[in-house]
């Protein structure tokens, strides 16, 4: 199970980087408007430099802006054109039927799609089968019209087991802690993941609370109290 970082912030992105942990980034147009104004491949071009700056090869996943499938592969080819110099871009299209001619033409091209805003076990395998990479499945907004996105996910894992299929499952929309542990037990074989819920990952109050008793029991034994001292002396 690989983690991706699900953001287009620069600071947030090197937090996680410096870290060690991330095997991949995950963005979309909704996410990169909440940076700053800027021209988007400048932005997208920063992230990849950041990428670099860690020695970074990890796969980046760039989403088209358009609902059109005619511009959805102009923008995927501009996407290769721009920033072809980072051999694991991904592209990242929305799933659908003429969408699927987009993933088709990619996949010939050994261009790696990630197949995003699945909400299915049907449009995941659709996914897979037309050639995506990664399908994106989006848990939270399952869970939001009331569908099991623990079934769902479990569902398509094992029909690409039973594949032998090489597409992989990235778990996105992820909204709380919880939502992170239940994907990885239904089998996602990536989640990707705001970088806001990271550092709770790694905590624990028991885990302070015993760092905290081991420093404050060593300073006691290596600075007593003058009492203690003149006691000893
Ligand atoms: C995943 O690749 C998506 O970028 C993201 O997780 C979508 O989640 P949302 O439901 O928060 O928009």
């Amino acid at each position: 199970m690989k983690l991706f970082v699900d953001t287009a912030n620069l600071a947030e992105l090197e937090d996680c980087l410096r870290r060690g942990f991330p095997s991949g980034v995950t963005t979309n147009p909704a996410i990169m408007s909440k940076e700053k104004r800027r021209d988007f491949r400048e932005h997208i071009r920063d992230m990849i430099n950041m990428l670099k700056k860690y020695d970074s090869q990890i796969p980046l996943s760039v989403e088209v802006y358009s609902t059109d499938p005619t511009e959805m592969l102009e923008q995927a080819e501009n996407f290769v054109n721009d920033f072809g110099d980072y051999p694991a871009l991904n592209v990242k299209i929305p799933i659908g039927w003429n969408e699927l001619t987009v993933i088709a033409a990619l996949a010939r091209r050994n261009i790696p799609v990630n197949c995003t805003c699945c909400m299915s076990y049907n449009q995941a395998i659709m996914a897979a089968r037309a050639g995506a990479k990664y399908v994106s499945l989006f848990w939270g907004r399952i869970r939001d019209i009331g569908y099991d996105a623990g079934h769902v996910v479990s569902q398509t894992a094992a029909t690409f087991r039973s594949w032998n299929s090489s597409s992989e499952i990235i778990v996105g929309s992820i909204r709380h802690i919880a939502d992170i542990n239940e994907a990885i037990q239904a089998g996602a074989d990536i989640l990707t993941v705001p970088p806001k819920f990271f550092p709770q990952l790694c905590g624990h109050p028991k885990t302070d609370e015993a760092v905290q008793q081991f420093v404050d029991e060593f300073r006691k034994w290596q600075d007593p109290p003058t009492t203690l001292k003149r006691a000893a002396a």
